[in-house]
């Protein structure tokens, strides 16, 4: 609850004040502080690697984010601990810019009509569209769900409904709260294919 808290505050301190958050950055700039980042999240010319999520095509504000809270340990990811100490908020800003002109690359797993169709009817009946928008492109400091590997969709909303992902408001753990694994499933399928 503490640690939601905290979390609630510095998104609130980031949505009133001019520190990180917004498509200012330099992406020239960035591209030169991105080099230990391709091994996982991949680079145009090559996927991640499983279970970990592509950034390119993300909202700028929503990277930003992110990175700010892992910087600071309100998102806790073992793999990339230490990673980001040394990056400035204009650094965030930049590397943000940098991902986010790169066009997504859509997976291209094998299409089941009837998971896809179940995931389409949750989708809806979910309201993912409200906050990702219709085409899952995102908004703002909402990320784009489509163009992402489905293996990492799964993993984190499974995440999300545990509570062991937290971010910068609850609504993803309210939008989670009662979907069972096959759910999960379906709701990653339908968007990794759209
Ligand atoms: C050793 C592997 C590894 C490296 C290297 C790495 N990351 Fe990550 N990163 C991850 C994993 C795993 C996640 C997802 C964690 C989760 O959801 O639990 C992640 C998540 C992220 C996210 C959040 C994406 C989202 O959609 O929620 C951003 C942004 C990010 N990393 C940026 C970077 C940047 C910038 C670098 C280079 C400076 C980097 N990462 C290097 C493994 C890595
Ligand atoms: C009320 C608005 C809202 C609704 C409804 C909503 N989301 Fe989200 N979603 C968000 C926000 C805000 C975030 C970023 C939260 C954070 O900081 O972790 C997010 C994050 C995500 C992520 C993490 C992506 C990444 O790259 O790490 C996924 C996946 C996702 N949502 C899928 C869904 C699905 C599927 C549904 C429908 C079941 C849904 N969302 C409904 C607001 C919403």
């Amino acid at each position: 609850m503490i640690r939601r808290a905290v979390i609630f505050s510095v998104a609130f301190l980031l949505s009133a004040g001019p520190v990180p958050g917004n498509a200012n950055g330099d992406a020239v700039r960035g591209a030169q502080k991105v080099a230990a980042c391709a091994v996982c999240h991949g680079a145009p010319e090559r996927p991640p690697l499983p279970g970990m999520p592509t950034l390119a095509g993300q909202q700028p504000e929503f990277l930003v984010l992110q990175m700010f809270f892992m910087r600071e340990g309100l998102r806790v990811v073992p793999p990339m601990a230490g990673l980001l100490k040394d990056f400035t908020d204009r650094d965030l800003e930049d590397v943000a810019a940098y991902f986010s002109a790169q066009k997504p690359s859509p997976e291209s797993s094998k299409r089941d009509q009837q998971i896809y169709a179940r995931g389409a009817a949750l989708s809806r009946g979910m309201g993912c569209g409200s906050c990702h928008l219709a085409d899952y492109r995102g908004q703002r400091h909402i990320p784009r769900i489509t163009g992402q590997r489905e293996d990492y969709l799964a993993l984190t909303l499974r995440a999300y409904r545990d509570d062991k992902r937290t971010g910068a408001d609850t609504s993803m753990n309210a939008a989670m709260y009662r979907a069972t694994d096959s759910d999960i499933r379906d709701l990653a399928h339908y968007l990794a294919q759209q």
